[in-house]
């Protein structure tokens, strides 16, 4: 099997299905093809010369007057080309120019880690190489090496650059994105996810213009406005049919994804950590690695392109136990008591939910120090004894003696002004010198870039962890970064403020993971603020939003699932009328589409009525019984929510198919719909559980199931079908 094949001065990098060619120009590292997958061969005709007479038959390259018109594999500010380049670096001398040349290749077998860094990674057997290409510019002695792991069974390459100082003289990096592909095909539209608190992740699609498209995020974190990835799809792309190409980038904090077409119609796509108000010094000898961009491509449309990044996401990024392991079906008490609970009212739901037969139950916010509102106590991470007389270990005990695990919450990167912890330490905020900083939500940030404050961290999260038989942390985040400064930083560090917070944050989690290799970690940043590859390499699973109502999250659960698992898109089913929109949704409804995601409750166990309770078990049962369809099954968009009259789903995992449908939308004629399902045998015979019928997957496939409902209650109606 070749992987990596260099010849000639070509480099191809192969997948299952894709390939990956770029060639090497005078030493400068040119892109040449990447797509569906090529024999290996010869690709030199493919290479755009740089000429400007567009003579594009000319096989001559002896001048490039123009780079606006070359297809460089990672430009460089100062290079003479006009559009966003992955490099500015910032010489001693006040000039902002490396002049980069091949000088040196190696492949490495299995994939490298980075250092400080989440990254997707290779098991032994893995079908995974490196290449690792080394540039040099050899007037200043900077040194860029650019890294490509090629997971061949996953369609995935993933990139990131590491940048060495080996000059005499400081430098300074003032952007150092982690990948840019080159594309002389420019008829593409864009497609990215948007949102805010409470409507996270809602997709958007638009023809790529000159103009450019730029999804990027400058408050501290991956945010709830934008998410650090960008997909560029052939115009004609559907979700089953056409080519897409998409690039996430594992990394929590600050980023820029763009695509970028240049007056020539070459597409640059392109991202890394945001250069606004990104500085990083390199002395002499030091380096920096950015992080990882993980990149597929498919020729199955959007569903091909989702399914390849929910399969490296789900197997080779979430690592631990849970990874593998069926994910407890989880009771979250926030929506059903929020701040107002004591250890007697927990022991009760307690009692309830396990004879609904969850596994987890969790505290939410406002266990600890004086909290009853969301006023106090962050950084106090001490029980409140007012509420939980008992005490955490005691109380933990008692939820393990009805069989179920513990959970807790905490929002550890966070300090109210009124704590105790302030008091002892008003130096660890996060502040600029002087200035007031800014509260939101009555709260100010924890300076993680300092080492103690890092350790305070650990520490609060670990004491619970060793003196209780905790099982689950919910670690939230809820909000944003401002006065970005320090009292521990020097003066020249303050630019390097928000990748060295998240390198704070990535050391804490990864304390933490390997100390406590037994709990489950969920992320969180008030829903899903934070919802991103580098954080889903600690959280095996992320809360997506604190919209709970059934409607809004099919949409967010839809646009969630372009990159992300759905085994890790953290999903409730809660009460109606939902807290967050009143809206009133049928319990099929809000069942069947907690099943788009790591499935549980939001919820007062002890308040469900009886025959809902009923309904509540056996689905808990049916959940159980099928988790390997919804943890590792193929999932499939055959709607699309925001436009059509349902929301639908399928889920293929062997020979179990599972669809489930919401009807959304309630006319006074119903008429009737054929939804075609994909990814079946056409031969085999798919038998429906609930009426024994039998049909052929072709006949699944090509005629589609037939869907009739009627009734003009607007409750949303829902069902489901099992095949198998
Ligand atoms: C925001 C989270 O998204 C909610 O689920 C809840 O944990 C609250 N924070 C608690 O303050």
């Amino acid at each position: 099997m070749n992987i990596i094949k260099v010849t000639n001065n070509q480099f191809q990098l192969n997948t299952q299905n894709t390939s990956y060619v770029m060639h090497n120009e005078n030493g400068v590292l040119c892109h040449t093809y990447y797509g569906k997958r090529l024999p290996d061969c010869d690709h030199s005709y493919m290479i755009k010369r740089n000429r400007y007479n567009g003579d594009f038959q000319s096989d001559v390259s002896e001048n490039i007057p123009s780079l606006d018109n070359a297809l460089l594999e990672y430009p460089v500010f100062g290079d003479g080309g006009i559009t966003n380049p992955a490099l500015e670096v910032l010489n001693s001398d006040g000039t902002n120019f490396a002049d980069l040349k091949v000088v040196d290749f190696v492949v490495h077998n299995g994939k490298p880690e980075i250092d400080g860094l989440p990254a997707s990674y290779a098991e032994d057997g893995d079908n995974v190489q490196t290449l690792e290409i080394k540039t040099v510019d050899s007037f200043s002695g900077v040194e860029v090496s650019l890294f490509y792991a090629v997971f061949y069974d996953y369609d995935v390459i993933t990139r990131w650059v590491k940048i060495t100082n080996n000059g005499e003289n400081n430098i300074t990096l003032l952007k150092a994105l982690s990948g840019n592909i080159a594309f002389d095909n420019h008829n593409y539209d864009v497609i990215s996810n948007f949102g805010t608190w409470a409507r996270e992740r809602q997709i958007e699609r638009a023809p790529l213009l000159h103009t450019g498209a730029v999804v990027e995020a400058n408050c501290g974190s991956s945010s709830h406005s934008t998410n650090p990835f960008l997909i560029m799809a052939e115009r004609n792309t559907t979700e089953h049919n056409g080519e897409a190409v998409g690039i996430a980038l594992a990394y929590s904090g600050n980023h820029k994804m763009s695509a970028n077409l240049s007056r020539y119609n070459v597409v640059n796509l392109s991202g890394g950590i945001s250069n606004d108000n990104f500085r990083w010094n390199l002395e002499k000898g030091e380096s920096f690695s950015t992080p990882e961009l993980v990149i597929s491509f498919s020729d199955s449309g959007l569903n091909g392109l989702s399914q390849n990044f929910h399969s490296i996401i789900k197997n080779r990024v979430c690592r631990g136990i849970y990874r593998d392991k069926k994910r407890p079906v989880l009771l979250n008490l926030w929506e059903a008591c929020y701040f107002n609970f004591t250890d007697e009212t927990i022991k009760k739901a307690a009692d309830s939910a396990a004879d609904l037969g969850v596994e987890l139950l969790v505290i939410d916010d406002g266990w600890f120090g004086k909290r009853n509102n969301d006023r106090s106590s962050l950084g106090d991470w001490n029980v409140n004894e007012e509420k939980i007389k008992c005490g955490l270990d005691e109380l933990c005990k008692y939820v393990n003696s009805k069989g179920l695990m513990l959970g807790i919450w905490f929002e550890p990167e966070m300090i109210s002004p009124d704590s105790e912890l302030i008091k002892k330490h008003p130096e660890w905020v996060m502040q600029i010198k002087g200035r007031k900083p800014t509260e939101t939500r009555w709260q100010l940030m924890l300076d993680l870039t300092n080492p103690e404050v890092q350790d305070f961290v650990y520490d609060s999260i670990a004491n619970v962890l060793k003196t209780t038989n905790i099982e689950y942390i919910k670690w939230d985040y809820n909000r944003t970064m401002a006065h970005i400064g320090s009292t521990y930083l020097k003066a020249d560090q303050m630019g390097e403020y928000y990748h060295r917070y998240i390198l704070g944050l990535y050391n804490v989690l990864e304390r933490l993971t390997t100390d406590f290799p037994k709990v489950l970690f969920e992320g969180c940043a008030s829903g899903g603020g934070r919802f991103d590859i580098g954080m889903l390499y600690y959280t095996p699973q992320i809360w997506t939003s604190d919209d709970t109502d059934a409607v809004e999250r099919a949409e967010i659960q839809y646009g969630t699932s372009l990159i992300y698992p759905m085994s890790c898109i953290s999903a409730h089913v809660s009460v109606c009328p939902n807290h967050q929109t009143g809206r009133t949704t049928s319990m099929a409804a809000r069942h069947i589409f907690a099943l788009t995601g790591s499935f549980g409750y939001e919820l007062a166990p002890e308040k469900i009525a009886e025959n809902d309770r009923e309904y509540i078990k056996n689905f808990i049962k049916f959940y159980n019984d099928n988790f390997e369809v919804f943890q590792n099954g193929k999932y499939y968009r055959l709607s699309n929510p925001k436009a059509d009259d349902y929301a639908i789903f399928e889920y293929v995992y062997n020979n179990k198919v599972i669809v489930g449908l919401m009807r959304l939308k309630t006319h006074a004629v119903n008429l009737q719909t054929n939804v075609k399902l994909v990814g079946l045998d056409e031969n085999k015979i798919y038998t429906d559980k609930a009426t024994g019928k039998t049909y052929y997957g072709s006949q699944l496939m090509n005629y589609g199931l037939k869907i009739m409902t009627n009734g003009r209650n607007n409750d949303f109606y829902a069902m489901m079908w099992e095949f198998e």
